[in-house]
């Protein structure tokens, strides 16, 4: 499965929502999330991301982004249609560990 990940907080730039063939991007106030059980792993949505937030839960440390992606898009709403980046994405794209100072 594929999940989002820190670079998300605060960015938001929705490219990813639309090639999902699932529909599986949930949106919280600033960041999505992927369902993990409805993504059918296909990557499509991984090059799409200008932020690189995207990432295969094969890579090392992936366990507490899966259990928070999962967390979320039990009940934040889907969403399909790309929309305008949160304002400050370009200053915020890159700063590390926003989960910490930047999610909400
Ligand atoms: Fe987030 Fe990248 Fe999608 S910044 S909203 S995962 S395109």
């Amino acid at each position: 499965t594929y999940v989002v990940t820190d670079n998300c907080i605060a960015c938001k730039y929705t490219d990813c929502v639309e090639v999902c063939p699932v529909d599986c991007f949930y949106e919280g106030e600033n960041m999505l999330v992927i369902h993990p059980d409805e993504c059918i792993d296909c990557g499509v949505c991984e090059p799409e991301c200008p932020a690189d937030a995207i990432r295969p839960d094969t890579e090392p440390d992936m366990e507490s982004w899966v259990e928070l992606n999962r967390k979320y898009a039990e009940v934040w709403p889907v969403i399909v249609t790309k929309k305008d980046p949160l304002p400050e994405a370009t200053d915020l794209d890159g700063q590390p560990g926003k989960l910490a100072t930047h999610f909400s």
